[in-house]
């Protein structure tokens, strides 16, 4: 029996040095390395327009530091009783370890059950707590942009409340909704992660989004020690959350190629909707436009996604159970407070699974993938004659023919990872990103 080459849950890309160098070469030229040199400054300058936001935002080291100080920029230091952020548990941990760094403490939403952001109903619990609230941390869950309609409630029913919106959108640069509309205007500040793993891929990076020019002056003070414009620290102390210019230059450089990333992975994903959606597995509602770090989908059973973990080990498929455990049940944030009993959140977690991701992944693997998830328990297995209701097979991308996705070269090809030949795929939840 031939062995299968390992699918990975996620195959970086990163561009080549030689493509980086024109655009270092202005950092190099001038001598300037961090401090918002010229690639940073362009990079800020460049991510506004194509995100179509007035003012440039703020490029940090990494999307972590970056939603720190967004929060300390929004909400202040924490004081007295006012230190609770409301924040969904069914996250990854880096929007809880912003929040409890920042000096703030989580208090657990849920989630709506079709697209996975926020619930309103959820919100609204938390006019109980109003005297300890001290903002609401809003998640685009897996970088999907809300629609149009849950964008208007959500920001209706956070108004209510009075309290300041820090919204993480990590994998979410490039994400829109139904309309087109991109992210990086929602609530009073944005973040985006721009780690090797997320589409826009530089290695370690991020972006801080605002409406507002005073909330970016505040973020650029906070990333660089507290300094002012005029070298003094009058104001908060800071952190040192800057991005360098080697970084900037690199993004820079995913830039220009961005649109055929984002298509390339949206294709992919559109392909599976239409080959699963109709067996009884739920996507993401309104996930489209999304920017498909990997591709997360729900089992319509814990047991079903049991089966499908055990599976994906013979099949040399890489998966991950994201965001299972939940925040709320992770041995250090057990005693964090919630908003009632965080069924949806519960209910998710346990038959949630994150399927492989690549800017080049090939129809073959694409392939490999549906049949793993159809002969994990699904409601109409392979060979039934469902086929997907809106496209031929042919225009779809029947086998060896996905649209956008290039074609297996013969038995040469692999998506193994090269430091790891043969390796077999990790397929419990870890906590990697
Ligand atoms: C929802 C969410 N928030 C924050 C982060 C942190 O991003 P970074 O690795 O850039 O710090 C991630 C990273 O995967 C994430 O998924």
């Amino acid at each position: 029996m031939v062995a299968h080459e390992l699918i990975r849950f996620q195959a970086p890309a990163l561009p080549s040095l030689r493509d980086i160098e024109p655009y270092f070469a202005e950092a190099e030229r001038v001598r300037w390395f961090s401090n918002g040199g010229p690639c940073v400054t362009r990079l800020e300058r460049e991510c506004a327009n194509a995100l179509g936001l007035l003012h440039p935002g703020v490029a940090v080291n990494n999307a972590t530091s970056g939603l720190m100080v967004a929060l300390r920029a929004c909400l202040g230091t924490p004081d007295g009783e006012r230190r609770l952020v409301a924040v969904p548990s069914f996250t990854f941990i880096a929007s809880v370890n912003a929040v409890v760094w920042a000096g703030f403490e989580p208090v657990f939403v849920d989630i709506d059950p079709d697209d996975w952001h926020i619930s309103e109903s959820s919100l609204a619990r938390l006019h109980d707590l109003r005297g300890s609230l001290a903002g609401i941390l809003l998640c685009s869950t897996f970088g999907t942009a809300p629609s149009a309609a849950r964008r208007a409630s959500l920001a209706a029913a956070t108004c209510a409340l009075g309290v300041p919106v820090v919204v993480d959108s990590a994998a979410g640069f490039g994400a829109v909704d139904e309309d087109g509309r991109p992210l990086g205007d929602q609530g009073d500040v944005e973040v985006f992660s721009f780690h090797a793993t997320k589409p826009f891929a530089i290695g370690e990076g991020g972006l801080v989004t605002s409406r507002s020019d005073g909330v970016l002056d505040t973020v650029s003070e906070l990333v660089n020690f507290g300094f002012d414009h005029t070298r003094s620290v009058t104001g908060h102390l800071g952190i040192n959350g800057k991005m360098p210019e080697l970084t900037a230059a690199v993004g820079l450089t995913v830039l220009d190629r961005f649109d055929e990333v984002l298509t390339r992975r949206r294709t992919a994903a559109a392909w599976l909707r239409d080959e699963l959606e109709p067996a009884g597995i739920a996507f993401q509602a309104g996930s489209t436009g999304s920017t498909f770090q990997f591709v997360p989908i729900a089992l319509p059973t814990p047991a079903a996604r049991g089966l499908l973990l055990q599976k994906a080990q013979d099949a040399r498929i890489e998966v991950r159970a994201y965001f299972d455990p939940p925040m709320h049940r992770l041995p250090a944030l057990t005693t964090c407070r919630q908003v009632g009993d965080l069924a949806v959140t519960g209910s998710l977690a346990e038959r949630i699974i994150g399927l492989p991701m690549a800017n080049d992944i090939s129809a073959t693997s694409l392939e490999r993938i549906r049949d793993l998830v159809l002969s994990a328990g699904t409601t109409a297995p392979r060979g039934t004659g469902r086929r997907p209701p809106r496209e031929p097979a042919a225009a779809a991308g029947a086998p060896g023919s996905v649209p956008g996705i290039p074609q297996p070269r013969g038995a040469a090809l692999t998506e193994g990872d090269p430091d790891r030949p043969g390796a077999a795929p990790a397929v419990t939840p870890r906590p990697a990103q």
